[in-house]
């Protein structure tokens, strides 16, 4: 072997140091206790669970560095207080995110959706209209709290599950040239894309996609923010599906993406690999000023030892190329094993595989709740949870598109889980006619807020 050949590539860039034992549950508990959980799957107890794939937000294994961070914290707490400047890990990470982000300007928050809740505050005007790629509820929320509208200007290929387009969650320019033709420039309050969007399959943005989106609204004078919160795996996308970026590193497509937004909103609980934190990006000194204060009022400031744990997590991902390809990599390995049999959304994304509910169940009517009567099934088959997740898009409802996420952990899994995993899935599909629809249990004592309880038909 040459000295400067790495020789054989490490495929998993980790070695395991804590681990957490799995009780093995049988048929008995398992029904028990989706009986006890309503037949929502989301109100199963966790030391009856064995893979959970409800979430990949804030549920990922810490590092040696993060640990040893935690350990021996340099943070005097609480918080940060107003003068953001005084604080040690507010400098700390503020010097990473320069670094991998490239914006000068950072709001620490507690989660993604108080740093959207801020932002969208300061630049949602009421009465107006906001263009996004099917944005994530919390997102939509936030513009709507503030009286706008939003405009669904993702490309057709997002609605079509099995289109294998390499980039289902670009913007269809068209779509959004109609939109500031028809309510006027001054009227969109800015255009919002998320990257891997979620609702339609993790699926990304790409670069060329992103710089299109740019100019258009630079010319109508329109801000352009992004939702970056799977910022890392719609780089690694972009690295392996667009022409011309093979060769870059994923800082430097990282950096592109940023360098065409105006400023990014971001949940660190997902691809950042911690369990609390968010920020607000941008290059405005005086919004980001507003917005410091407002997350001061607002009681969302993130504390010290968690921008420590984001600061060291954001060094530890940069280190190497190897860590982002392995986890995009974990998600491509479930989708092409469960390719085989079971009906998915095409092609795999980077943080989750969905199936395909509608194909999957073609014999239970939607308002038999088709998604939770899978998930309890494949629960009480395997132990394995999934749940129904974050809603649907309005654009996919209005579709009658009905998808199950298995969202996959980051630094959490092995592959010998995502194996089960479809094991599981194969066994659950070849037996789908033993499926029963749900019962939406309807009880005037309980608010709607409280979770859903259902009962089988
Ligand atoms: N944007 C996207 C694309 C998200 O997936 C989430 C959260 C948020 C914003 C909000 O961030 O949770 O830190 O406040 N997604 C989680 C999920 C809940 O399971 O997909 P947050």
């Amino acid at each position: 072997m040459k000295t400067n050949s790495p020789g054989i590539t490490f495929s998993v860039p980790y070695e395991i140091a804590v681990v957490r034992p799995l009780r093995q549950t049988n048929l008995s508990e398992r029904e028990e206790a989706l009986r006890l959980a309503h037949y929502n799957t989301e109100l199963i107890p966790q030391d009856v669970i064995y893979v959970d794939l409800c979430t990949d937000s804030g549920v990922s294994s810490l590092s040696s560095n993060q640990l040893a961070a935690l350990a021996a914290s340099r943070v005097v707490e609480p918080g940060m207080g107003l003068a953001a400047e005084g604080s040690r890990s507010y400098a700390f990470l503020v010097e990473q995110i320069q670094n991998y982000f490239g914006f000068p300007y950072v709001v620490p928050t507690t989660q993604g959706r108080s740093a959207e809740r801020i932002w969208a505050k300061i630049h949602v005007k009421p009465n107006t209209v906001v263009a996004g790629n099917m944005l994530f509820p919390s997102t939509r929320t936030h513009v709507e709290m503030n009286g706008a509208k939003v405009v669904d200007v993702i490309s057709d290929s997002a609605h079509d599950l099995t289109s294998s387009e390499p980039f289902k969650g670009n913007v269809d320019l068209k779509k959004l040239e109609a939109v500031i033709h028809e309510h006027g420039a001054d009227q969109v309050s800015c255009v919002y894309v998320e990257l891997g969007v979620n609702a339609c399959g993790g699926h990304p943005v790409s670069l060329g996609n992103l710089n299109d989106v740019k100019a258009l609204a630079t010319v109508h004078k329109i801000p352009l923010f992004l939702d970056a919160c799977r910022i890392l795996e719609n780089s690694f996308l972009i690295k392996e599906r667009e022409a011309g970026y093979q060769n870059q590193t994923l800082h430097d497509v990282v950096q592109q993406t940023c360098a065409a937004a105006d400023a990014c909103t971001m949940s660190a609980l997902k691809d950042l690999l911690v369990s609390a934190g968010g920020f607000i990006l941008t290059r405005d000194r005086s919004n980001y000023q507003k917005a410091s204060m407002q997350a001061f009022l607002d009681g969302v400031q993130l504390p010290g030892s968690a921008m420590e744990l984001l600061a060291t997590s954001l060094q530890d991902i940069f280190a190497a190329e190897s860590y982002v390809a392995h986890r995009v990599g974990q998600v491509n390995h479930l989708w092409r094993r469960l390719n085989d049999g079971v009906p998915l959304v095409k092609p795999a994304g980077g943080h989750a595989v969905f199936l395909d509910v509608k194909a999957f169940l073609p014999h239970l009517a939607p308002d038999q709740f088709p998604a939770e009567a899978l998930a309890a099934f494949l629960y009480h088959m395997s132990g394995i949870r999934v749940t129904k997740g974050p809603p649907a898009a309005p654009s996919q409802t209005a579709r009658g598109v009905e998808l199950l996420r298995l969202a996959i952990p980051a630094r959490k899994y092995v592959r010998g889980h995502l194996d089960d995993v479809a094991e599981a899935l194969f066994y659950v599909y070849a037996n789908r006619h033993e499926i029963a629809g749900l019962k939406r249990i309807e009880d005037p004592a309980r608010s709607k807020y409280d979770p859903v309880y259902f009962e089988q038909l």
